[in-house]
């Protein structure tokens, strides 16, 4: 009889030299979860919460030093106004409750996107979490809340077109590196492996310049049931792909951190 997997170390089967060093998730199918329960859509994002809160630990766990996952994008706010509601309350409390446990883990908090429109009690909540933890080496944990990958070429377009009329910056020096750390994801290197479930093939706006040479993985799986052996079936699907970057030679796994 096959023994059953042991979730809380790194599974045998996956080479720790080859994992990715960047994992970005799109989070998808909590309304589903709970329409096929006969529950109002809320209760799937309070179970995906748990999911998330699960796969940053199993990323302490398993050794992945960068995780990004899409909490809220900017066409979000398209929602039922009490859907927006519940999820801003869902970050206020998830953040309260966890922030002295991520502190003690040693995982660095960032939230990706435009927090102006957030509410004035989760926006001081977020910059408080993002102060306490932002020496934190372990783990790095990037949540994108009302972020749009379009308003972030936006903005990092505006900022570079500044500097170049102020004279800090030539039109020569404009290229891929100075794109790069004009985004919000400077300077983390870009996701090896994209994740996204619920059965959906598409980016939804999410990171377009950072995903260009990512790998990505699409599974049926609902957001809220995405545990640890779901994640596990992902890396195994990772670490059988040849990464090419356009050349003949396949490249490392993993790109280092
Ligand atoms: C993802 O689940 C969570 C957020 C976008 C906040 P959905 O709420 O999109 O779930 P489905 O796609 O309607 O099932
Ligand atoms: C993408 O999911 C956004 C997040 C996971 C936060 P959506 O459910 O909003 O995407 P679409 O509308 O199906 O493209
Ligand atoms: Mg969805």
């Amino acid at each position: 009889m096959t023994q059953p997997i042991n979730y809380s170390t790194l599974p045998a089967d996956l080479h720790p030299e080859a994992l990715p060093a960047h994992v970005a998730v799109i989070m998808d199918g909590n309304g589903r979860w709970a329409t096929q329960r006969g529950l109002p859509r809320v209760a799937g994002h309070r179970q995906g919460a748990k999911t998330v809160k699960d796969l940053l630990r199993c990323c302490q766990d398993w050794g992945i030093p960068v995780l990004t996952v899409y909490a809220f994008s900017t066409e979000n706010w398209r929602r039922p106004m009490e859907e927006v509601g519940f999820l801003m309350r869902l970050f206020d409390r998830l953040l309260r409750r966890e922030l002295a446990e991520m502190q003690r883990k040693g995982v660095r908090i960032q939230f990706l996107g435009d927090l102006s429109p957030l509410p004035h009690r989760l926006q001081d909540l977020m910059q408080e979490a993002m102060a306490v933890t932002c020496s934190n080496q372990r783990v790095q944990f990037n949540v994108a809340v009302n972020y749009g990958g379009r308003q972030e070429l936006v903005a990092a377009t505006r900022h570079i077109a500044q500097q170049v009329a102020c004279g800090a910056l030539s039109l020569e020096q404009v290229d891929e590196a100075a794109l790069s750390r004009a985004l919000l994801t400077y300077p983390l290197p870009d996701p090896d492996l994209l994740i996204r479930t619920s059965g959906e093939q598409r980016l939804s706006n999410f990171l377009p310049w950072q995903l260009t040479y990512t790998e990505l993985y699409f599974t049926e799986v609902l957001w809220p049931d995405f545990d640890r052996a779901a994640f596990h079936q992902a890396l195994q699907w990772y670490q059988q792909r040849q990464r090419r970057f356009g050349g003949l030679t396949p490249a490392p796994l993993a790109q280092g951190f």
